[in-house]
């Protein structure tokens, strides 16, 4: 469960702000549901949580099980929305050490050629016992042409090429549109397996398409668990969408009245990716036209340590969205020490929940002294049906928040120039 506090960030607004950004906020609730809003082709990531493809889950599992028992290595090759939602649902839910299963590691996701000839070398190397590794890859791109992935799998195909000879075809798998593209072409030619990205699904809104969920499930998470809460998400705001809509009216308010960065900061490392998917989700999606909070990620309290000084008395422009996390994740408690040579036996008995937690309110209280408004997210813990709706949660606002700014979702017109100025410059056609 999902529980929204907006008390703090409402002290920033007036009465009459509110208002007015409320009915802006409930007419785009309206226009996502009745799908007359702008881009509103795009609105397939509301329709599958509607009707469930249980088969899909389940062969997505089944996959993702096959995959856990044959490879040491599970390569992820895509960008933008094609892996940060699987990462940030991988990060959340996988142990930090220890981990069974196979080692998940990214590539396509930059240009850096360090990064990727280590790989290629780490992926060559046989493991300790003189055999060769296992090695899988899944290739995630709509378009089937983004040139850091395209590069990346071209790369890492060859060496896989090398290394399996004609059953290297077996251990790729991509994950693209239903037709078109030069990756359709490859997968025709070589017969690779191959999984459809819903034409009406955008990248940042398809983690729960094949895209985040074949990574997910070689994690070992449970798929079924992790959709079902989003479709749980998806039920509940249907049939009362007030309290998200009122979030999204709050942040509406503070962009009408001159906030132009949000920090989403969140006190359980675990989530940081997590603020990644977010980071993208809304950042592409409401940047646009001149308006838009920037969205940023702080995982605290580290970040408190960088970000923390600028936040408290730098220039006053920003908001906070605070994530916690209220059922304990670990049991681990400070003992008594003989002698308390270090002085901390004041903390005998605690747990670190609950030393976060004060640490969590501490910040709070001076953020808050420090004149930013904060916006208090709190999940009843931390598993797969809560990282559900929490996809399905921030899906939502940011629908209702950037039509309520009358501005597309769905689009990113902006991410094109970047790429016709590389193009012009490498020279291709
Ligand atoms: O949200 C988006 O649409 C983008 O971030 C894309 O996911 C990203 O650019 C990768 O595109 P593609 O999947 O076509 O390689």
């Amino acid at each position: 469960m999902i529980s929204i506090n907006t008390d703090i960030a409402k002290e920033f607004i007036s009465d009459e702000a509110y208002t007015e950004s409320l009915e802006k906020c409930e007419e785009a609730f309206i226009q996502l549901k009745d799908k007359t809003g702008q881009g509103s082709e795009w609105l397939g990531w509301r329709d599958l949580l509607k009707s469930p493809n249980d088969a899909l889950l389940e062969k997505i599992s089944s996959l993702g099980r096959d995959i856990r028992n044959n490879a040491d290595i599970f390569i992820v090759c895509g960008i933008g929305g094609s892996y940060l939602g699987a990462k940030a649902v991988i990060d959340a839910l996988s142990p930090h050490f220890n981990k069974k299963g196979p080692e998940i590691l990214f590539a396509g996701h930059h240009m850096g050629g360090k990064y990727l000839q280590e790989l290629l070398s780490y992926i060559k190397t046989p493991k300790q016992d003189g055999t060769p590794k296992s090695v899988y890859i899944n290739v995630i791109s709509k378009s089937g042409s983004t040139l850091e992935t395209a590069l990346s799998f071209r790369m890492i195909r060859e060496v896989m090429e090398e290394l399996y000879k004609e059953k290297a075809a077996d251990r790729i798998i991509c994950t693209t549109s239903g037709e078109g593209g030069v990756l359709n072409g490859l997968i025709e030619e070589k017969g690779y397996r191959k999984f459809i990205i819903p034409e009406d699904v955008g990248g940042r809104f398809s983690v729960l398409t094949p895209v985040g969920l074949i990574p997910i499930a070689v994690a070992g998470i449970d798929i079924k668990t992790l959709f079902y809460g989003a479709v749980s998400a998806f039920n509940k705001y249907e049939g009362d969408a007030t309290e998200i809509v009122k979030y999204a009216a709050v942040r509406r308010a503070l962009h009408e009245k001159g906030i132009t960065i949000d920090v989403f900061s969140c006190f359980e490392p675990e989530l940081q990716s997590f603020g990644g998917w977010i980071q993208q989700l809304m950042g592409e999606s409401e940047g646009k036209e001149g308006k838009g909070i920037f969205p940023t990620v702080a995982a605290f309290s580290t970040d408190l340590h960088s970000l923390g000084q600028f936040i408290q008395q730098g220039t006053r422009s920003l908001m906070e969205t605070f994530i916690a996390v209220e059922k304990p994740i670990s049991d681990l408690k400070v003992n008594s020490l003989e002698g308390d040579h270090d002085k901390l036996n004041y903390l005998a008995g605690n747990s670190f929940h609950e030393i976060n937690t004060k640490a969590r309110i501490g910040t709070t209280e001076a953020h808050k002294d420090g004149a930013v408004p904060i916006i208090n997210l709190s999940l009843s813990s931390l598993n797969a049906e809560v990282i559900g709706e929490l996809i399905y949660f921030f899906e939502l606002l940011t629908g209702i928040f950037v039509y309520s700014l009358g501005v597309n979702p769905f689009n990113q017109p902006g991410v094109e120039d970047y790429k016709k100025a590389m193009y012009r410059l490498l020279g291709k056609d």
